[in-house]
């Protein structure tokens, strides 16, 4: 087994909670929907500066039901926390 594999396995074993920045961008929505899948607790933070929403319905759309309960509060949080931080950008 690989290291990332046995990092993956130990991810599932024993879940963690992730701050994911920029989570509407490239790498942001893709490490997003690699730890979803992986059953960890994520809450994304963008400002939409470069991000886009449509990379966050590809997460959705992507990530099983199952696994979308892994949001804090259930599948609005996510979108939620992104929205706060909306403002966020003084530029
Ligand atoms: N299909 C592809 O292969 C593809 C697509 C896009 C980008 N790329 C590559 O990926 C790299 C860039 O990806 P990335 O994910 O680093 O950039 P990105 O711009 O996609 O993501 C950065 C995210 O951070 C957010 N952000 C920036 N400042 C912020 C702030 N102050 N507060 C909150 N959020 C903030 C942006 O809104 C954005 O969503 C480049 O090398 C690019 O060429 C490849």
């Amino acid at each position: 087994m690989t290291k990332y594999e046995s990092t993956k396995q130990a991810l599932i074993k024993s879940p963690k909670k992730w701050l994911v920045t920029g989570a509407a961008g490239f790498i942001g929505s893709n490490l997003l929907e690699a730890l979803l899948k992986l059953n960890q607790t994520v809450v994304g933070l963008d400002n939409f500066s470069t991000g886009y929403q449509h990379n966050l319905d590809q997460v959705e759309n992507a990530v099983r039901d199952a696994e979308k309960n892994n949001y804090p509060n259930g599948q609005d949080s996510l979108i939620a926390g992104i929205s706060t931080n909306h403002f966020s950008n003084p530029g």
